[in-house]
Parts: structure tokens; C-alpha cells; sequence
């Protein structure tokens, strides 16, 4: 730590050094007959503690305080300032400019010594504790990193999961949660929700995790209680992931209960129209149909982007939220690249799955 006295008078300034040294044998310590000259490093030193006499000849001790006031570190460092014991009124100012403590002329040595041990003891404390603080939101900065990093892992794994029951592929699942971001982006949502929707994307089918292989798996069309029964993948996605107090985990479940709802309130399964559906599931509903038209499954061949784009436009108002269609269509230079940058990669149980179908 670093010790700033100042006197104008060089007995008291020497005498106070004298008691300082024995107070703070380990600290450095600075002496200024001018308080000038001690106000021109008083910024880059930043000193831990100041002794200030009151009666000097150009800058008294109260204006020096209110000087050095201005640069923020010295609230936080103890002040004492030296006057005559019969001041109050000069006290008084100076216990407004912000002094710490006094001492009184004449000097009492051992009084002076033990103010200072004491107030020595306080700065030490507060550095302490000020190192403590910053360490500590560090740590919580880091621990929150690695609680949130550890929950987007744990959600592409689920994703995973599901995946290797689905006959659609790691490619879908990229392409779709990137084309959603690219929507939401569009739509002037803020980041944190362009965010949120990208890692949300890939649980939308999750509930497909319940839908039985001979449904889930069949080459061909499927019938109508076939397809009454894979209309439930959407709440059994929302039943998975329901309830939960992760912000992330809430938009996978307002995601995969939703993402099959149309603008006319002719989806499933509640019928719910227009504006009723939630923004994160009318993005999904476009990103992931596109995805699905444009890609092969065991029951369909990959249509052509320019049938799949017919289809979007068709359906502005039927099926899709038409805000939703037309940013990503005015997107669709990147909608492209997203799409070329993830090709299909088939992961080994689904070639085994579709061994077993075919043999
Ligand atoms: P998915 O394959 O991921 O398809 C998602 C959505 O994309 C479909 O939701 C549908 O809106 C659209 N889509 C996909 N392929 C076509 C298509 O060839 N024509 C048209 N017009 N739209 C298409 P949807 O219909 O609610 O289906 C949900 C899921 O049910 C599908 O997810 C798929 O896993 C399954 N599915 C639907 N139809 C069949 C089918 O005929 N056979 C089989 N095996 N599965 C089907
Ligand atoms: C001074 O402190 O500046 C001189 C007068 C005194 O010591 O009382
Ligand atoms: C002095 O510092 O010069 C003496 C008077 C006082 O400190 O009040
Ligand atoms: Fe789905
Ligand atoms: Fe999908």
C-alpha cells in the first residue's frame, strides 16, 4: 500500500513519516511540504491513505479533499485530516467533503499510530474484499457458462436421440434450426430470442420418440389412423419437455406442441389459428417444412426448390403465418447455403434400421 502526508510544515511532516514508519513498517510511504505537487500523481499513484494538514498556504486540506473527490477510487480510501482541536466548524466542512478521521494538534504519537494501524487494517480489508468480489463473479461468470453450455449439449443430445429412431437425418435438424434462426432474424426479433429459437428448433419432433417403429419407419403412405397416431408426436413432445424452468427447454415445448398448428386453425392438435399459435412455432412451421419438402423420406422423394417455394407461397395464408413465408423467401440466398452447408449424413443405426426394413 502507498501513504500520502501532507504538511506544509516540515517538523510535522517528518514526524508524522516518523509515525507512519512505525505504524506501516511494510508500506511505502510519500511526504509533500506542497500539496500541488502531491495532487500531480495523486491519479496514477492511486495511494491507499492520505494525511492531510487543514492549514496550508495555497490549497487547504478541505479543497485538496474536494480535488482529489473527483477521481472515484478515493471514496473508498481513508482520509484523516490534521487541524486544531478547537475547529468544529472547519471539522464539520470537512466531514462533508468526505475526511475519514482527525487528529488533533498537538500531535499525540501514540494516538496517531493507532489511528493509523486501524485505518490501514480498514483499507487492507476493503482491497480484500474487493478482490473477493471480483474473483467471485468470475467464478459465477464461469459457472453459468457451464451450466448454460452443459444444457445446449444436453438438448442436441435429445435431438440425437430421437434422431436415431427417425428416419430423418443430423442434416434435417441443422438445416431447419439454422432456416429458423434466418426467419427470426428477418422478423427483427432481438438476439437473444434468434438465440434461443435456434437451439429450441431441434426439439420440435422429439415426441416422435413415442410413435411406434411400424408408423414411424413405413415406406409408403400411411393410413388414416396411422397418421392419427404420428399427430401425436406433437404433444408427446410437449409432454416431455413441459414444465420445465430452463427458458430454453420452455421454447422446445411451446416448439414441439406447436409446430404443426396452420394459420387457418386447420392443424393439429388444437386447431389453433393465426396469432393464437406462439411466433416460435409459425417460424418452425415454414423452416421445417421446406426442410421436409426438400429432402428425401422413407415415404417421399425431395421435391425441387422450386416446387417447395410454390408450395410456401400457396399456403401464405392457409397453412403458414405469410410474414413468416416472406422473410424467408426474401432469404432464400442463405436459406440456400444453410442448405448446402448440411448436407444429409446418415447416422449408422438408421442404416440399420432401414436394413432391417428391407430385409
Ligand atoms: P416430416 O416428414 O418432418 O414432415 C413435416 C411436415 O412437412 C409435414 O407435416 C407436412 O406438413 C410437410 N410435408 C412433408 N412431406 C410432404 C409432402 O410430400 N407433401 C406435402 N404437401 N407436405 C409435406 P405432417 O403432414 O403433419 O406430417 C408430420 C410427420 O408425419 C412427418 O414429418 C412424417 O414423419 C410423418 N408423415 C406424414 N405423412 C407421412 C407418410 O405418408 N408416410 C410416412 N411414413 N410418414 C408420414
Ligand atoms: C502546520 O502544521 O502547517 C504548522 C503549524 C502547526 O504545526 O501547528
Ligand atoms: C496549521 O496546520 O497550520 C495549524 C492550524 C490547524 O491545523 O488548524
Ligand atoms: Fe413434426
Ligand atoms: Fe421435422
Amino acid at each position: 500500500m502507498l501513504l500520502y502526508i501532507i504538511d506544509d510544515n516540515q517538523t510535522n511532516l517528518i514526524l508524522f513519516e516518523q509515525i507512519a514508519k512505525l505504524a506501516a513498517p511494510e508500506e511505502k510511504i510519500k511526504t509533500f511540504l506542497d500539496p500541488s505537487k502531491a495532487l500531480n500523481d495523486f491519479e496514477s499513484e492511486k495511494p491507499d491513505l492520505v494525511i492531510i494538514d487543514y492549514m496550508m498556504p495555497d490549497i487547504d486540506g478541505i479543497e485538496f479533499i474536494k480535488k482529489i473527490k473527483k477521481f472515484s477510487f478515493s471514496k473508498e480510501i481513508p482520509i484523516i485530516m490534521v487541524t486544531a482541536a478547537t475547529d468544529k466548524e472547519i471539522r464539520h466542512r470537512a466531514l462533508d467533503v468526505g475526511v475519514t478521521d482527525f487528529l488533533t494538534k498537538p500531535i499525540d504519537p501514540l494516538e496517531v499510530k493507532t489511528r493509523l494501524i486501524n485505518l490501514l487494517a480498514l483499507r487492507r480489508l476493503h482491497l480484500r474484499q474487493k478482490d473477493l468480489n471480483v474473483w467471485l463473479s468470475d467464478e459465477i461468470l464461469k459457472a453459468t457458462e457451464t451450466i448454460v453450455s452443459r444444457e445446449e449439449e444436453l438438448v442436441m443430445r435429445l435431438a440425437k436421440a430421437a434422431e436415431y429412431r427417425d428416419p430423418e437425418t443430423g442434416g434435417h435438424i441443422q438445416r431447419m434450426s439454422h432456416y429458423s434462426r434466418v426467419i427470426s432474424e428477418k422478423l427483427g426479433m432481438d438476439k437473444s430470442y434468434n438465440d434461443l429459437i435456434q437451439k429450441a428448433a431441434p426439439m420440435h419432433d422429439i415426441g416422435k420418440l413415442g410413435i411406434p417403429d411400424g408408423i414411424l419407419l413405413k415406406p409408403g403412405k400411411l393410413t388414416y389412423e396411422e397418421m392419427e397416431i404420428m399427430k401425436l408426436h406433437s404433444s408427446i413432445g410437449s409432454k416431455i419437455l413441459e414444465n420445465s424452468n430452463s427458458k430454453l427447454i420452455q421454447m422446445g415445448a411451446e416448439i414441439a406442441l406447436s409446430h404443426h398448428e396452420k394459420w387457418d386453425g386447420s392443424g393439429y392438435p388444437s386447431g389453433r389459428k393465426g396469432e393464437e399459435i406462439p411466433i416460435s412455432a409459425r417460424i418452425v412451421a415454414v423452416a421445417d417444412v421446406f426442410d421436409a419438402l426438400t429432402s428425401e423420406r422413407p415415404y417421399k422423394k425431395a421435391w425441387k426448390i422450386e416446387d417447395a417455394i410454390g408450395l410456401l407461397k400457396e399456403n401464405r395464408n392457409t397453412h403458414f403465418d405469410s410474414k413468416c413465408v416472406d422473410v424467408f423467401l426474401e432469404s432464400i440466398e442463405t436459406i440456400l447455403e444453410i442448405k448446402s452447408r448440411f448436407k444429409d449424413t446418415k447416422t449408422e443405426i438408421t442404416k440399420i434400421s432401414e436394413f432391417d426394413l428391407n430385409f
